[in-house]
C-alpha cells in the first residue's frame, strides 16, 4: 500500500510525508529536484521512493501516469500538493509562465487523480491542495486563484463520483512556507491568519477521515469562506485589492 505525494520535498508536502510514512509501505515522493529527493530519502529512509518529475512538462506528467498504470500500486493516499503562485497582473506573465502554472496546479493534479483512481479502494483518500483563494476571484493572483477554484470544484465532484474514496479539497489561507516571501522593499510582509504547514496537514487528515470534501484549517478562513458566499464578488474583490494594495 502506498501514498503518492507531489511536491513532497518541502513545505506542506513534506509535512504529509512525515504524517503518512507510518501508515503506508512506501511513499512515492514526486519532485523535480534530484538533490531534494535524495535528501528526503536520507531523512525518512527506505520507504521513500523518489520520483523525479517536472509537473510543468507534459512528457513527465504522462510518464508518471504510465508508471502508475504499469506498476498498478495499491494507492491509499494521493496528495496532489505541488503548486506555484505569483502575485502580479496577468498582463505581466509570459505565455509560458501561464501554461506552466496551469499545468502544475491543475493539469498534473487532474491526470494523476485519473491515473490513480483504478488502484484506489474503499477507504482510500485523495487530498488536492487548493487554497482559500479558490473561494472568490482575486485580482493580481487571478491565475493562481482561478487554478485553485478549478481544483476545488473538480475535487468536490470527484468525491461524489467515487463512493468510498474520500476526495478532499484542502483550502488553507496563508501558510508559513517558502512559497511566501517574508519581506519586500517596505519591510516585513504581514499575512493575516497565517498558519503552519503542520496545522494544515493535521486538520486536512482529520477532515478527510471524517469524509469532508473541503478542509479549511482555521476559524479565520472558515469565516472568510462564509463571507465570500454572502458578499457579492464585485465587493469582495474590492476588499481584497484594498488589503493587498501595498504589495502590488
Ligand atoms: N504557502 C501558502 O500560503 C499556501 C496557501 C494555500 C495553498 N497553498 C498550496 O499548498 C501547496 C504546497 O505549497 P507550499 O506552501 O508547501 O509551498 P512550497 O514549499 O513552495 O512547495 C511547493 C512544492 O511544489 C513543488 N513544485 C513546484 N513546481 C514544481 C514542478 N514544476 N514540478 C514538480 N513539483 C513542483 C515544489 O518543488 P521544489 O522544491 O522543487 O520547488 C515544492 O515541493 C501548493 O499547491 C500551494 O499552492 C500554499
Amino acid at each position: 500500500m502506498i501514498a503518492v505525494i507531489t511536491g513532497a520535498t518541502g513545505g506542506i508536502g513534506e509535512e504529509f510525508v512525515k504524517r503518512l510514512i507510518s501508515e503506508v509501505d512506501f511513499i512515492w515522493a514526486v519532485g523535480r529536484s534530484e538533490n531534494k529527493l535524495a535528501a528526503l530519502k536520507e531523512k525518512y529512509g527506505d520507504k521513500i521512493i523518489p520520483v523525479k518529475a517536472d509537473l510543468s512538462s507534459r512528457e513527465d506528467i504522462f510518464g508518471f501516469c504510465s508508471r502508475i498504470e504499469s506498476e498498478k500500486p495499491s494507492v491509499k493516499y494521493l496528495v496532489n500538493n505541488a503548486g506555484i503562485a505569483r502575485m502580479v497582473p496577468v498582463s505581466e506573465f509570459s505565455l509560458e509562465e501561464i501554461s506552466d502554472m496551469l499545468d502544475i496546479n491543475d493539469k498534473a493534479a487532474t491526470l494523476i487523480c485519473r491515473a490513480c483512481l483504478p488502484y484506489m479502494t474503499k477507504d482510500s483518500y485523495i487530498l488536492n491542495i487548493a487554497s482559500a483563494s479558490a473561494f472568490q476571484p482575486n485580482p493580481y493572483i487571478a491565475l493562481y486563484s482561478a487554478s485553485k477554484a478549478y481544483l476545488l470544484s473538480f475535487t468536490r465532484s470527484l468525491n461524489v463520483e467515487n463512493e468510498g474514496i474520500t476526495c478532499t479539497a484542502v483550502c488553507p489561507g496563508w501558510v508559513d512556507t517558502k512559497m511566501l516571501p517574508k519581506t519586500d522593499e517596505n519591510g516585513t510582509i504581514n499575512y493575516p491568519g497565517m498558519v503552519t504547514a503542520s496545522k494544515v496537514v493535521d486538520v486536512a487528515l482529520k477532515d478527510c477521515h471524517k469524509g469532508k470534501d473541503v478542509s479549511v484549517c482555521s476559524f479565520y478562513y472558515r469565516y472568510m469562506r462564509f463571507l465570500s458566499k454572502v458578499t457579492p464578488h464585485r465587493i469582495a474583490m474590492k476588499m481584497w485589492v484594498r488589503a493587498i494594495r501595498q504589495y502590488i
